[in-house]
């Protein structure tokens, strides 16, 4: 599938070393795609923006980062699952409709719009998350987030940073993972850039 307006089918996750010296702190956060950067934690599944996100995506690891940068994986079902049983109350929040901004693609009607987190109908899972563009997308229509919002995406967050729900690995030069998108999520240990043009590089591909 492609993975921009260019229509790349095969995108390099790479930090932008030109865009990254570009934008300091809250902005850089705002206006760079999260394969641009070499920051961490920002655990989410890939094309939240899109009406039909990957089903799957691979992960190729043509160089690894000298220190950091370890991926993790996260079991979303097992989290919905366990929601369900220990906090419907977020659960319920979470399968609402949350703004998201649609980064990196050009729409006709408007670049944002309006997504559960989690769905799910009989034969049917996907989780869909990136906080960053929730939270952009709020910002952009100038409406506050309800705290009843704030307050499940915080539960949630937290379930994803717990290691009852990840396995954290490094993929090494030669590496390849593929992740359900659907009912996995995933995010990385920040990294720090090597020197020059030798950084971290995995290539990615999304496939429907
Ligand atoms: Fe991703």
């Amino acid at each position: 599938m492609p993975q921009d307006k260019a229509k790349t089918k095969i995108v390099e996750v790479k930090p932008n070393i030109e865009l990254l010296n570009k934008f300091f702190g809250q902005k850089k956060l705002e206006k760079l795609r999260y394969h641009q950067t070499n920051i961490g934690g920002s655990i989410h599944s890939d094309g939240p923006q899109l009406e039909s996100p990957p089903k799957y995506l691979l992960l190729a690891c043509s160089k690894e980062a000298n220190r950091g940068g370890h991926s993790i994986i996260v079991h979303a079902k097992k989290i919905y699952d366990f929601l369900k049983k220990e906090k419907s109350s977020y659960l319920k929040i979470l399968k609402k409709k949350f703004l998201i901004e649609r980064r990196g693609f050009d729409y006709p009607n408007g670049n944002i719009f309006e997504k559960p987190i989690f769905e799910k109908k009989k034969n049917f899972f996907r989780f869909r998350y990136l906080r960053e563009y929730i939270e952009a997308a709020y910002k952009i229509k100038k409406i506050k987030l309800a705290p009843g919002k704030i307050e499940a995406l915080n539960f949630l967050d937290k379930l994803m940073q717990s290691n009852r729900f990840q396995k954290k690995i490094k993929l090494n030069q030669g590496d390849l993972i593929i992740l359900n998108n659907n009912i996995l999520s995933h995010g990385r240990t920040k990294f720090d850039l090597n020197s020059g043009d030798d950084q971290r590089t995995l290539v990615r591909v999304w496939v429907k």
